[in-house]
């Protein structure tokens, strides 16, 4: 063969293995064969009655039931507190109810009798706390509507008879996903997405950023609201709260520093939506529910949990660096997550503690202590972003890192302010 022979015969074997590749890949992507829909009654909310019809996911979805640490240090799904290893959260928590139990999620099975045990709650808290707890919110909000996030809790307990199960994410008639949280379908609304026409890809996401997201309760009527409106970076919800969204202005007043503060909780969806696996389009279910293969038959991991368990079905479809490699990415990144987090922990409460001794002085300047006031509410919102934040800065390091930076810089701002309203050097 001549030279040129070879070299067309080289360029089309290597085009042909690259079309091989590709087709490989889109396979490998493809969702599992053969699921026969419509055999799930409607109103069906036992995972034991549709585990009969699809047995390799309800198995996989037992093992949500099982609790371990994860292989990172961070996370995992046993039923720790976190004050133990910041105790600092027990000052910037102080007056409400994360300073007394704040315990790290576990498994989605264990989510009602979670908030049944939580010592965050009383029977008098609103209905709208089982919002991201339960599939029995399908038939709450059709017979009460809103009216059901007024309702005590208590009231809804004995409706609550599974906890986040298949029903959260499918409908039975068809297998397709679904979001069934109305907050969210709204808060897309608003943001101009009709949740109801996504693609399968998006819904891939969807199904989780139904629940983990930050909201607040709508003061009069206790609804759930994601504070969407101005953008997803922390920078952008602040904003929104600065509006005093339907009267709402804080979640609690601090004992010391009397300021009102904003409780995040676990902007999960937000975050990632802004990192760069989000802005490529990979999805949650991606990572977190990666195709598995039982005797030849593929199917969607339902163990929902560190996809550091497993990294070769999480991350090798995408990724060809070995699980050790992964390993240590990531724990590198939790770990520089985790230092300026403690370090954004301390400073906030020192903050706090100055402000309460500077406004103790009889002739404090009452301007600067409303100044330091302003910097420890928004230095607050900050560090719990990525506090409340389940990844340890995974999902997006470098908006986390920023954002940890910039509540350690107001922090600092607000004690400056608070000697300045004192007159001295707390
Ligand atoms: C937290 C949301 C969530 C819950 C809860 C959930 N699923 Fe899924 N399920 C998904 C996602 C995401 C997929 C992937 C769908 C896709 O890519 O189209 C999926 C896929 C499936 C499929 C399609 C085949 C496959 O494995 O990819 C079946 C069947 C299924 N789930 C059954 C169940 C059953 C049975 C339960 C309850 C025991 C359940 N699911 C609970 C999110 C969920
Ligand atoms: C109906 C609301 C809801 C939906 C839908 C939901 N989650 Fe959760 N998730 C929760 C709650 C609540 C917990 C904590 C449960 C507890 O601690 O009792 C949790 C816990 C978790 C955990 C921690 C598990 C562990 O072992 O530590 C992971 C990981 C997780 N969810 C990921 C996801 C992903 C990914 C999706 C979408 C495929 C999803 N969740 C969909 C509400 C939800
Ligand atoms: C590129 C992969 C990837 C994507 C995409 C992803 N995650 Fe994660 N997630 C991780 C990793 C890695 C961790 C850290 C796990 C650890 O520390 O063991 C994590 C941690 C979590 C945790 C805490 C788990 C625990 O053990 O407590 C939750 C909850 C979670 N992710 C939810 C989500 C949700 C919701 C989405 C989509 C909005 C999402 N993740 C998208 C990789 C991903
Ligand atoms: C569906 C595809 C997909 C999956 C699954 C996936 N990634 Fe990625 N990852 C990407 C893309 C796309 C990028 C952007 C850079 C690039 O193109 O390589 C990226 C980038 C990264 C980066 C560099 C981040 C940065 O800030 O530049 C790390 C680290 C990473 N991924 C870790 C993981 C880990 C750990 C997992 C498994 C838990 C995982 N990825 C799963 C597609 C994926």
């Amino acid at each position: 063969m001549s030279k040129k022979g070879t070299l067309v015969g080289v360029v089309v074997g290597l085009v042909c293995l690259g079309i091989v590749f590709v087709a490989a890949r889109v396979v490998a992507m493809r969702p599992a064969s053969t699921v026969k829909a419509g055999q799930i009654p409607p109103g069906e909310y036992d995972p034991a009655v549709w585990g009969k019809a699809y047995p390799l996911e309800y198995k996989s979805y037992q093992k949500n039931l099982e609790m371990s640490e994860s292989p990172t240090g961070f996370g995992g799904s046993l039923k720790v507190q976190h004050s133990v290893k910041e105790p600092e959260i027990l000052v910037n928590f102080k007056g409400m109810v994360f300073s007394k139990d704040y315990s790290e999620d576990r498994g989605h099975p264990y989510a009602v009798k979670d908030l049944m045990e939580t010592k965050r709650i009383t029977p008098k808290s609103p209905g709208a706390c089982m919002t991201c707890k339960t599939a029995n919110l399908i038939d709450i909000y059709k017979d009460k509507g809103w009216v059901y996030a007024k309702t005590p809790l208590a009231e809804l307990f004995p409706l609550m008879k599974h906890p986040i199960v298949c029903a959260n994410c499918h409908d039975p008639s068809t297998m397709n996903l679904r979001v069934i949280n109305p907050a969210f379908i709204e808060a897309m609304g608003r943001r101009g997405v009709d949740v109801s026409k996504a693609s399968r890809e998006e819904m891939r996401s969807y199904v989780c950023g139904q629940c983990h997201v930050e909201y607040y309760f709508e003061p009069e009527t206790s609804r759930v609201i994601l504070p969407w409106d101005k953008g997803l970076h922390p920078a952008d919800m602040y904003a929104y709260y600065e509006g005093k969204p339907g009267g709402f202005s804080q979640d609690w007043i601090h004992p010391d520093s009397e300021t009102k503060l904003l409780k995040a909780q676990h902007p999960d969806f937000e975050t990632w939506n802004n990192g760069v696996h989000g802005k490529s389009g990979v999805s949650c279910a991606d990572c977190h529910m990666p195709f598995m293969r039982d005797k030849g038959q593929k199917y969607s991991s339902h163990w929902v949990t560190s996809p550091m368990r497993n990294v070769e079905a999480s991350c090798h479809p995408c990724h060809n660096q070995s699980g050790e490699w992964f390993l240590d990415r990531v724990k590198t990144v939790q770990n520089n997550v985790w230092q300026l987090q403690h370090t954004a922990g301390l400073t906030l409460s020192r903050a706090h503690e100055a402000i309460g001794k500077a406004a103790m002085r009889k002739n404090a300047d009452k301007k600067e202590l409303d100044k330091a006031r302003e910097l420890v509410r928004k230095a607050q919102w900050y560090w719990d972003f990525v506090a409340a934040e389940n990844s340890m800065g995974f999902h997006n390091p470098v908006q986390t890192l920023n954002v940890l930076g910039q509540s350690i810089d107001m922090s600092n701002q607000a004690v400056a302010a608070a000697n300045r309203a004192a007159g001295s050097v707390f």
